[in-house]
């Protein structure tokens, strides 16, 4: 089923002091829309964000995983590991990943698998580099990104998949998609799921759109029909501007 979700990734910020500063600020909001809200700390307080959660509507959700179940992998973390302290939902393939640790299609298909086979939900991010845009080939790059981790799963695996677009020119920028852009794009995602998979498996698919989302552009973005949600970076730092975006439902 199609959810509204707003997810914080808060990459490599916050100790264990900041997180559970931001996590009693966040435990002071108020929600007033019908959006799952998740908070993704780094992994060293991630367990610590797990318990002091534990009442509250907040899932916390880890931001990468290693495809592998256990091994001589040095200083990775496995999804047995994140299910062992009561995570059930990884972020994959986020464009931070892809760029500076070499995370490639084939890897994050393998990750994907390992999270799906420990009965994990992932967030897939994708998206396309200024560059693609600047050439009209964003959606050829999209296309690719999805066609090469997904599409070798069966049409029953989407029902743990939440796709976040996340065009990278727009990342920690400033400069958002504007709501038509994001619009086109989660339309043309939902197509080319159709095209494979068909109609219940891409209507039924919750897309985020990440990029410079915030309390003041929040509620446009929401607006568009194909956009359920968002994976929010900066604004998620202060609880305040994280649940003005949650509420923007
Ligand atoms: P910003 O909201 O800081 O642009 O980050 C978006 C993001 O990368 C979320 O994963």
């Amino acid at each position: 089923m199609r959810k509204h979700i707003v997810a914080g990734n808060w990459k490599m910020n916050n100790g264990l002091i900041q997180t559970e500063t931001l996590i009693s600020e966040l435990k002071q909001q108020t929600k007033t829309s019908d959006a799952e809200v998740m908070i993704a700390p780094t992994f060293t307080n991630l367990w610590h964000a797990f318990e002091s959660t534990r009442q509250d509507d907040i899932e916390v959700i880890a931001q990468n995983m290693h495809f592998a179940e256990n091994g001589a992998y040095t200083g990775e973390i496995s999804a047995g590991m994140l299910k062992s302290i009561g995570i059930k939902t990884v972020i994959l393939g986020h464009s931070e990943r892809r760029a500076y640790f070499n995370e490639t299609d084939d890897s994050l298909a393998k990750k994907v698998d390992t999270a799906l086979a420990n009965t994990m939900r992932v967030i897939f991010c994708f998206g396309e580099e200024l560059s693609d845009r600047k050439a009209g080939n964003e959606e050829a790059v999209v296309e690719r990104q999805i066609k090469n981790a997904l599409f070798h799963l069966e049409a029953s695996a989407f029902k743990h998949i939440v796709l976040a677009y996340e065009p990278v020119w727009a990342i920690g920028t400033g400069e958002t998609a504007s709501p038509e852009q994001a619009q086109d794009m989660h339309a043309f995602i939902r197509k080319t799921l159709n095209s494979k998979y068909g109609e219940t498996v891409a209507d039924d698919m919750t897309i985020l759109y990440g990029g410079s989302v915030k309390p003041n552009n929040a509620k446009e973005i929401f607006s568009k029909p194909d956009v359920d949600g968002g994976l929010i970076g900066g604004a998620a730092l202060n609880a305040e501007d994280f649940y003005a975006i949650v509420n923007a439902f």
